[in-house]
């Protein structure tokens, strides 16, 4: 059964039972800046499982596009993909468990359209184990549920109780949740009955994996605690398309069924030199994840949803080199993408081209960057600044440094990039300077007139000053900092007069590496909130006699002469939000 048919039966099963079909929302959630993207069926959802009322009423199902990062390093085994859809219905404050737990069944294992009105899978009930929650001190044994299983036909020793480990579901430390209920399906046809034990270890092992998830949401979350029951009861549940479609084509992996073969067949078409199973996947994971990233408006950035996008293209572009693929072709394996898509997401189509050129513009950059990186790297072998600073991932780092005898700390490196990992993926991504990778000269430039801007702040205005945030495009410097009042036009001259003095004394710009703890005792300025590895990169602006005009934690890069950047002026001087101002700059 190809894919799309197992879309279609699915929304017109739940459709014939009273729910109104929505179209997915966008990968990048609407006004919910705690994720980055959706990832799962209910995340936009949210307001109405709290209960605002929904326009389409209180049945609703879709195919939500969702996105997981978290885990990168697993991508390219089985059962893990940065982008999947996930088939869901829910009822907001409308039926229950009763109905949630027998129309998941009937529409796994029914395959007579003459009985129910339409078809749905026809898996073998033989091969269907469900989980269902053993109750702790939020939440009672789900007897009910079992019950019900049990009912339309599941044997008792084939429901499993298990903790709130697995078995309770919430999309993070806030918001809607509950006890849920899994269906799983073993994949081999040959497990039959398993005792608990048995059962854990077969989800292991991928004997038997994991197809449907029916969460019961009536309790709340708060700060990671439950704190009680919602108003109403409702039904939130995911399948995700990808796991059901190797179910249904006989396949250990999503990777050999439809959804890929198109994305595959375009990647051995440009002849790779080496053929590599797990560099195929990933290349077609991360290729397929960037076009729906596209899609819904997301470009390579530093920050953010950009950040991600930006990592998934150049992993890929990565591991095309390790199958030799020709240069810049990874916008040929786009197109398979979108041929897959369209009919799905006519959407998709009709971005074609602006899909083509993103990805093609950031694989060029991304070689130069290679390049710039390159003579960073004669310079001296600091992993984490190449990977911060240039985009090296890692293994291209060791390469080099093999050639030259030289081995890399790759625990430290581990360790420091952890850290700058944790920072990139929470929403102040951007603030993080070390992230900054456009690396030319403009930029640089304007990125050490920020420095100076900040130190001729805290000099002519009040020393409290603080940043809060930056922006650094090609054209203009863009500062956030601390302060509750508009600067006069008086401060404002003054700030330029100083940054301006500093330029014309020429100054060295001096990067120095130290522990923490030192960098934190001497005050070098760091970001508010953000978390820093135990050795950090800082920038120093200093004059002959080692004086320091500015200090900053940063990675880099910047110019090692202030006499380098020009005539200094500020463009827009405005309030942001309470407390906080933001400085535009240029350099002429
Ligand atoms: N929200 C539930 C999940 O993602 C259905 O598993």
């Amino acid at each position: 059964m190809q894919s799309s048919e197992i879309r279609s039966r699915f929304l017109a099963f739940f459709e014939k039972r009273g729910h109104a079909i929505i179209p997915s929302a966008s990968l990048v959630p609407e006004n919910d800046p705690s994720v980055l993207f959706n990832t799962a069926g209910m995340q936009p959802l949210v307001p109405y499982l709290l209960g605002q009322e929904h326009p389409m009423g209180c049945r609703i199902a879709d195919v939500q596009k969702c996105v997981r990062t978290g885990d990168l390093e697993d991508i390219g085994d089985n059962r893990h993909f940065s982008f999947f859809e996930m088939m869901g219905n829910w009822s907001l404050g409308d039926y229950f468990k009763k109905e949630a737990i027998t129309w998941s069944y009937t529409f796994l294992t029914n395959n007579d359209d003459e009985v129910d009105g339409n078809k749905g899978l026809g898996l073998d009930v033989n091969r269907l184990y469900v989980t269902i929650f053993e109750g702790d001190e939020n939440a009672p044994y789900d007897q009910e549920s079992k019950d019900i299983w049990m009912s339309l036909g599941i044997p008792e020793h084939r429901i499993y109780a298990l903790p709130a480990d697995d078995n309770w579901w919430s999309p993070g430390d806030n918001g809607p949740c509950g006890p849920c209920s899994e269906m799983f399906y073993d994949m081999t046809g040959t497990t039959g009955d398993l005792d608990k034990d048995g059962f854990i270890a077969a989800c292991k092992s991928e004997d038997v994996i994991e197809i449907w998830n029916d969460v019961f949401m009536e309790y709340e979350k708060k700060d990671g605690k439950v704190i009680g029951k919602l108003a109403q009861k409702n039904v939130d549940t995911g399948a995700g398309l990808e796991r059901i479609t190797a179910v249904m084509q006989g396949k250990k992996t999503a990777y050999e069924t439809d959804l890929f073969a198109n994305i595959f067949g375009a990647i051995n078409l440009l002849k790779p030199e080496k053929d590599l199973v797990l560099q195929k996947r990933i290349i077609a994971d991360h290729i397929r994840t960037a076009v729906f990233m596209i899609t819904d408006g997301v470009l390579p950035g530093n920050k953010d949803q950009g950040y991600v996008l930006r990592r998934l293209l150049r992993r890929a572009i990565r591991h095309a080199d390790l199958l030799s693929l020709p240069k810049n072709s990874l916008h040929i394996i786009a197109l398979s993408v979108i041929n897959t898509y369209e009919s799905i997401y006519p959407y998709i189509g009709a971005q074609l081209n602006n899909i083509e050129l993103v990805i093609s513009k950031e694989e060029l950059k991304f070689r130069q960057t290679l390049e710039s990186g390159l003579k960073e790297f004669e310079k001296g072998i600091n992993p984490f600044i190449l990977a911060t600073t240039y985009g090296f991932p890692i293994e291209l780092t060791e390469e080099l440094a093999k050639e030259k005898g030289i081995t890399i700390d790759r625990v430290k490196f581990d360790k420091e990039m952890d850290e700058h990992k944790k920072l990139s993926q929470s929403a102040s991504a951007g603030m993080f300077k070390g992230g900054l990778a456009n690396t030319n000269d403009k930029t640089v430039r304007l990125h050490t007139a920020h420095h100076l801007l900040l130190a001729a702040l805290q000099q002519a205005v009040s020393p409290s000053i603080k940043q809060r945030g930056s922006n650094i495009t090609e054209e203009r410097l863009r500062m956030d900092f601390s302060f509750d009042r508009k600067l006069t036009d008086e401060e404002k001259k003054q700030v330029e007069d100083i940054v301006n003095e500093k330029i014309k004394e020429d100054l060295s710009v001096v990067r120095r590496e130290m522990p923490l703890a030192e960098a934190e005792k001497i005050g070098a300025e760091m970001e508010f909130g953000a978390k820093y590895p135990d050795v950090v990169s800082v920038y120093f602006i200093e004059d002959k006699e080692g004086n320091h005009i500015s200090k900053e934690f940063c990675g880099g890069p910047h110019v090692t002469h202030t006499g380098e950047l020009g005539q200094f002026k500020i463009q827009k001087e405005e309030a942001v939000a309470q407390g906080i101002r933001r400085i535009k700059a240029i350099l002429e």
